[in-house]
């Protein structure tokens, strides 16, 4: 399918005419993220990439090498043979090396001779990789020249990090592979499979089958943000099966990407009530929401049944998900139905929250820790969406992920907890793109975080001095509430997934949005020759620029 998708571009592109050249350049400073070294010695003779180089990888290196061959014929139609002996000249060699500081770092050295692309481990071999691969022109030709040039980097943050929403709406395996070959094109290293909510349940459990047979389906879908269309009467439905998820893990992993899946819990939970009713405080009946806004209906946590339905799919997730780190969800919980429910409020008596301000609020917290704990007691660790931070409950090795603005980083980074910044004011990619101009885009949730917005972004700008350290990364959302299609989801993705690369990457000392403007347009290129979608109002911010340095090829 994506062969057949780079064929057809390729052969458009050849029908197109404009970019039949037969001799063309790499041109490394067009890469996002921006690699920190870039020196390009005066004078001296280019590599020749052309049908008479090849490929020598290292030790372990070979699956590395395999992409780097893929990606040289997808851009440019030339085929480069992996060979086991390494030849004197014309050779493109893969190597760990211990000179590099740095797990992910990586260096590239070009000369007329060879090019040595250099990590300390396979991750960094592959982001020189990547960089290479962005340095190409997507053109069909005989013979690329790379400049001769020191290319070397070292990412910013350790966490670089995507979300999908496959609940709202399911996408299916192929577009999840498509979606994290887009995260590995940005150096993303982490995943979060946004995988249940009220709207759908969409992993098999084998030890709660229901879950995927009730819990995956709705009957239809509300239609506008409140329901100003009614509704479809369009079935949804669609779950990945165990063997699926855990091919899903193979190749996120391949390419260096973690896949963090989420179980959202105690809220978030109604497509799980539809199959168990038992679960919740009243006993049902559910049904998977059609709706958006928050669900009333939780878990029952005062019932020890509830935990033993958590830790029975935890367990299952364990298996499938090698990740450290498990998001366990904990936003948006309303607690109306716990005030009401005997088991509940008999468990907050238990516990002593009775004689405290907020029982139900404790209560939550200590669902939080119970679940926090069976989890390290399994060697990992679980993140939590910024509301965690409420129920007096995180332990020093919980991940908060501040979502409501920076505020949940900063009061996290404040206790000496790690935290993950990802702020929908920023970075929640379901939000327009156009300031004002809404109408020109498909229905979004609202807000506007345009691409200069995300960009702008520095993770740290809020956190106090010396607490940097507890900010692994950053992350953006794609929640799909209102993004039923894959081309939809592209749209909302690209280009604001360069512009978040370049923050989660990038020395922010070197940041100007112009000139990142002026480097998109071949990363542009890029998402053109895989059929990727991307929101094109950026082409017109690309034209605006002063035009003697204008380098796009696009045309709108
Ligand atoms: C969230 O957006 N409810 C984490
Ligand atoms: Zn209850």
């Amino acid at each position: 399918m994506k062969t057949l998708k780079i064929q057809l571009a390729l052969t458009i592109l050849l029908f197109a005419g404009n970019l039949r050249a037969q001799t063309t350049t790499a041109d490394y400073g067009s890469v996002i993220p921006q690699p920190a070294l870039l020196e390009e010695p005066a004078g001296e003779a280019p590599f020749v990439l052309d049908g008479r180089t090849c490929i020598h990888p290292g030790a372990g290196l070979a699956r590395e090498a395999e992409f780097l061959r893929e990606y040289i014929l997808e851009m440019c139609g030339i085929e480069v043979p992996i060979v086991k002996r390494s030849p004197k000249r014309r050779v493109i060699e893969l190597r760990i090396s211990s000179q590099i500081t740095g797990r992910e770092a990586y260096a590239v050295e070009i000369d007329a001779e060879r090019v040595v692309i250099s990590g300390a481990t396979s991750a960094g071999v592959f982001y020189g990789i990547q960089t290479l691969r962005k340095s190409l022109p997507v053109a069909d030709c005989t013979q690329v020249l790379l400049p001769a040039a020191a290319i070397g980097s070292t990412p910013r943050f350790g966490y670089r990090g995507a979300m999908l929403d496959v609940s709202r709406h399911f996408f299916d395996v192929e577009f999840v592979k498509e979606f994290i070959d887009m995260l590995a094109l940005h150096n993303i290293n982490r995943f979060h499979w946004h995988l249940t909510d009220d709207q759908g349940w969409r992993i098999e459990i084998a030890s709660y089958p229901r879950l995927t047979e009730i819990g995956s389906y709705r009957p239809q879908t509300i239609v506008g943000r409140h329901g100003e269309g009614g509704y479809d009467r369009i079935p949804h439905a669609g779950y990945y099966t165990r063997e699926q998820a855990a091919e899903i893990v193979r190749y996120a992993a391949e390419r260096h990407i973690d896949v963090i899946p989420e179980i959202d819990m105690p809220g978030h939970m109604v497509a799980a009530l539809a199959a168990y009713p038992e679960l919740g405080c009243t006993g049902g009946p559910y049904a998977v929401r059609t709706r958006w806004e928050i669900a009333d209906e939780v878990l029952c946590v005062g019932q020890q049944r509830t935990l033993d339905f958590v830790k029975g799919v935890l367990d299952e997730i364990l298996e499938i998900f090698p990740s450290e780190w498990i998001h366990i969800g904990g936003d948006e919980c309303p607690k109306q139905f716990w005030k009401e429910c005997p088991h509940c409020q008999r468990k907050i008596t238990e516990l002593g929250f009775d004689r405290e301000e907020n029982p139900e609020e404790r209560l939550q917290g200590w669902f939080m820790r119970e679940v926090s704990n069976y989890l390290g007691s399994r060697g990992r660790h679980i993140i939590g969406w910024d509301e965690i931070l409420e129920g007096d409950c995180v332990g020093p090795h919980d991940i908060i992920m501040s979502w409501r603005g920076d505020k949940g980083g900063i009061t996290a980074a404040g206790k000496h907890i790690r935290t993950i910044m990802a702020s929908e004011k920023v970075l929640y990619f379901d939000r327009y793109q156009t300031p004002g101009r809404q109408q020109v885009e498909p229905l979004g949730f609202g807000g506007c975080n345009t691409l200069e917005r995300v960009y702008a972004y520095d993770p740290l700008a809020s956190i106090p001095a010396g607490l940097e350290k507890y900010v692994l990364g950053c992350q953006g959302s794609l929640w799909t509430e209102y993004v039923a299609t894959e081309n939809h989801a592209m749209h909302m993705f690209l280009p604001r997934a360069a512009a978040l690369a370049e923050i989660q990457w990038a020395d922010p000392a070197t940041k100007d949005y112009e000139a990142f403007l002026r480097r998109l347009p071949r990363l542009l290129e890029i998402y053109r020759l895989y059929g990727w979608t991307y929101a094109p109002y950026v082409l017109e911010e690309i034209r605006t620029l002063t035009p003697e340095n204008h380098k796009t090829t696009d045309k709108p």
